[in-house]
């Protein structure tokens, strides 16, 4: 697919997400000259700065180590503008548009525009609305692309509802909501590897696995970002979205060709497939926990009821432990154990896949597992483990692993999830994008466990730098499974 020239137009431009993210990816791109031959960044928000207030504002969230060359930084300014807007008053977008057009005239942009809203998700369908007002999205000319970053809606119904808003103006292929977890190389290479390899995929099924753990891990706790936080939950900021996304790599079918069509098709295939929770499910197969004060490493630790912006009697969940099923003929009885959590002893996500054991102990009752993990973060890799026999007398066997990390491909820079993201947006490859039906068996998915939430339910604290709640051990222990302490292999 061609890298079109283009305006790549930044709502939210003073915010967090344009600053950490998206800004610094686009440089990265720009000094591997992955980025068009003419393009200009257009940040646009409320508040006023000047193109040069703006590009210095930029300037300092690059960090010190990505700046290869001054004169590199300073090209990459030029094509930076800024252009102060009330993004909800329909008469300011006359102004944007005019901007574009004259930054299109000067730089060759051949009308094409990408429209990234990198602000708060009331602003989606006001900002579709009033660009369409200005004709902003009409393709007759050069393509025009909308980005929605999650969340993609609050439950099922405000999801429908945003598709309806956003559908009035832009049609489904104009539209690319980022979930940067399938930007993740590693969250791609779980294709590869399943499919590029005539290895795994007879394996890859009920037969042979006997369950999968998925595991999201983040040791920080909620930050500054209690008020978002608070109102959305594990739940809605980690399992509804990212994990689910996760699930849909390991148990999706192979798409006959890869793009985005025919990988999506298959994505939502099997999240339609995810079987719906049942009310014994909600009490016996779901753990919601809260983080509560502690020390870690001579550290204090605040509970979450603590943090900034959360009230001091809030029940919303900071980890989510599910164990799941997916309906289809591939996984009909393999559970899939589920864990999500902010303040956890270690930042990780992985994903395990354990087979069953042999059909008959030939050697030893407590033969090895045979498992394989995905390691998605840090460390990005994969580990086979499997048993071999202990040197000596006796046929004793003792578990060990081959393993591959990411950091072996020496000359491989590994693009971050924004950076690959940004790109294929470039490049019109939607791909890694989540299509509006997913998202929607997504929440159909999750809004049982919302609804849960609505009535009494059942919140477990759990001490910050552990592994969540006891509660959630047992869902494993009862299965006669056991967390995998990700910290070793
Ligand atoms: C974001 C969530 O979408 O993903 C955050 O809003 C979370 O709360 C983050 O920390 C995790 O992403 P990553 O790439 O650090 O695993």
């Amino acid at each position: 697919l061609a890298i079109d020239n283009s305006c790549i137009v930044i709502f939210g431009a003073s915010g967090d997400l344009t600053q950490r993210m998206l800004m610094p990816a686009l440089y990265k791109l720009f000094t591997q000259q992955k980025l068009p031959t003419a393009f200009v960044i257009l940040g646009v928000s409320r508040s006023t700065y000047s193109d040069q207030a703006f590009r210095d504002k930029l300037i300092n969230n690059i960090p010190a180590s990505a700046v290869i060359n001054k004169q590199l930084l300073a090209d990459f300014c030029q094509r930076i503008f800024y252009q102060s807007i009330d993004t909800a008053n329909v008469n300011d977008y006359a102004i944007l548009k005019d901007r574009i057009s004259k930054l299109n005239d000067t730089f060759k942009l051949e009308n094409n525009a990408l429209f990234y809203m990198a602000t708060p998700p009331s602003l989606y369908s006001v900002i579709a609305q009033h660009l369409a007002a200005h004709h902003l999205n009409n393709e007759q000319k050069g393509w025009k692309r909308l980005v929605v970053e999650k969340p993609f809606g609050y439950d099922l119904d405000s999801a429908i509802t945003l598709d309806k808003a956003l559908y009035q103006h832009f049609q489904e292929q104009q539209i690319y909501r980022i979930d940067h977890y399938l930007g993740k190389e590693t969250v791609q290479n779980m294709l590869v590897l399943r499919f590029a390899n005539s290895i795994f995929e007879p394996l890859w099924n009920g037969k042979y696995i006997d369950y999968i753990e998925v595991t999201g891990a983040e040791a920080l706790g909620v930050e500054k970002r209690g008020g978002y936080y608070d109102g959305s939950g594990a739940m809605r900021d980690m399992l509804q979205n990212h994990l689910l996304q996760v699930i849909a790599m390991v148990a999706m079918e192979p798409p006959s060709v890869i793009n985005a069509d025919s990988m999506r098709d298959e994505v939502v295939k099997v999240l339609q497939c995810l079987k719906p929770l049942s009310e014994h499910d909600l009490k016996h197969n779901l753990v919601l926990g809260q983080y509560t004060e502690s020390k870690v490493r001579g550290e204090d630790l605040s509970a979450y009821r603590a943090e900034a912006g959360v009230p001091d009697d809030s029940r919303t969940e900071t980890y989510v432990g599910l164990k799941m099923f997916i309906n289809n003929w591939r996984w009909n009885g393999v559970p899939f154990y589920i864990r999500t959590g902010k303040r956890m002893p270690t930042r990780v996500t992985e994903v395990v896949i354990h087979f069953k054991k042999t059909p008959h102990p030939v050697f030893s009752a407590h033969a090895p597992e045979n498992k394989l993990i995905i390691r998605i973060q840090p460390d990005e890799g994969i580990v086979l483990g499997f048993g071999l026999k202990q040197p000596g007398s006796g046929f004793e066997s003792q578990e060990v692993a081959m393993d591959f990390h990411y950091s072996d491909l020496k000359k491989t820079e590994l693009l971050t999830a924004y950076e690959r993201l940004l790109l294929d947006l470039i490049k019109g490859d939607a791909t890694l994008f989540s299509r509006s039906d997913a998202v929607r068996a997504c929440w159909n998915f999750v809004q049982p466990i919302l609804d849960y939430k609505k009535r009494s339910f059942s919140l477990y604290g759990y001490a910050s730098g552990t592994w969540g709640p006891v509660e959630a051990e047992h869902l494993l222990i009862k299965d006669g499974h056991k967390w995998r302490s990700p910290c070793k292999n």
